[in-house]
């Protein structure tokens, strides 16, 4: 009887505690929805996390709790001096969260009426929403450091149309980059690598995002 009371005190209605679940008490603690969306849920401050654990690995995770300052001077994320436990439950429970708040739920932002017949505006929603923003940065401009990686930076994607045919760039998202060029050979692998996007978008959404991208193209010098 006394083991029985002691497990399920320690299990709750809802089976065992896992680093997961844990996480995502966390994650209420600390009131991120403030800021952060997981599907429909929560502001819009910082950015959708429904994809996050796609397209953010674990170790980024943990250094970007750890101290977001650290990793890019002057963002609005504050630094919540999470200990060791809770910092690697709530990087637990962002590595499970890879678009099932919007497969499972009422559907992707991106499908709502709305983006009906308007691929660039469906685009920009999927730059957004699964967050190529967060590496590539508004309007495809850049800015977002990367370790390691030559310049310091992700790339900036708005002159894509002129190193990429819409086939090539299509190509390059679903497909991504694994081991992006590291500065130092030497050195570490830079944290944040572009994603295969296929084992999350469909091909029409990745049209779509490609097409986006694509319209951010400056006119080149030799158009002037
Ligand atoms: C005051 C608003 C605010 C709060 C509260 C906040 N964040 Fe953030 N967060 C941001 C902003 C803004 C960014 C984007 C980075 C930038 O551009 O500075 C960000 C970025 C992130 C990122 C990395 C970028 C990505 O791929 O999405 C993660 C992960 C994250 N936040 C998780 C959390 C978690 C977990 C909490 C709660 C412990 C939290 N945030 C609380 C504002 C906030
Ligand atoms: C976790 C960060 C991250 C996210 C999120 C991300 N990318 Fe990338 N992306 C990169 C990195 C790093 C590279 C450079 C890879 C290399 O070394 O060639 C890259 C390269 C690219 C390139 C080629 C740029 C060039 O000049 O070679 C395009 C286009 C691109 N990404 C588009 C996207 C789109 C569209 C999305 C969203 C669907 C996206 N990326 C999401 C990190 C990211």
């Amino acid at each position: 009887m006394l083991v029985l009371a002691a497990l399920s005190a320690a299990c709750g209605p809802s089976g065992p505690a896992t680093p997961e679940s844990r996480g995502r008490g966390v994650y209420a603690a600390y009131d991120c929805k403030r800021c952060h969306r997981v599907g429909y849920d929560g502001g819009d401050t910082g950015p959708d996390l429904t994809f996050v654990g796609f397209r953010k690995s674990a170790e980024f995770l943990d250094a970007w709790l750890r101290d977001p300052a650290a990793w890019q001077p002057n963002t609005l994320m504050p630094n919540f001096r999470l200990g060791d436990g809770p910092r690697a439950d709530l990087a637990a429970y962002l590595a499970t969260l890879k678009g099932e708040a919007y497969r499972a739920g009422p559907g992707a932002p991106w499908d709502s009426f709305g983006f009906k017949g308007n691929a660039l505006k469906r685009g920009a929603a999927v730059y957004a929403r699964a967050g190529c923003v967060t590496c590539h940065g508004a309007g495809g401009k850049g800015g977002y450091r990367n370790n390691n990686a030559i310049g310091g930076l992700v790339p900036a994607v708005e002159k894509a149309a002129q190193g990429f045919s819409r086939e090539e760039l299509v190509k390059r998202i679903s497909d991504g980059v694994a081991h992006p060029v590291k500065a130092d050979p030497a050195g570490a692998e830079p944290m944040l690598r572009m994603p295969a996007w296929k084992e999350v978008l469909s091909p029409d959404e990745i049209e779509a995002v490609a097409d986006y991208v694509l319209s951010l193209a400056p006119p080149s010098k030799e158009d002037w």
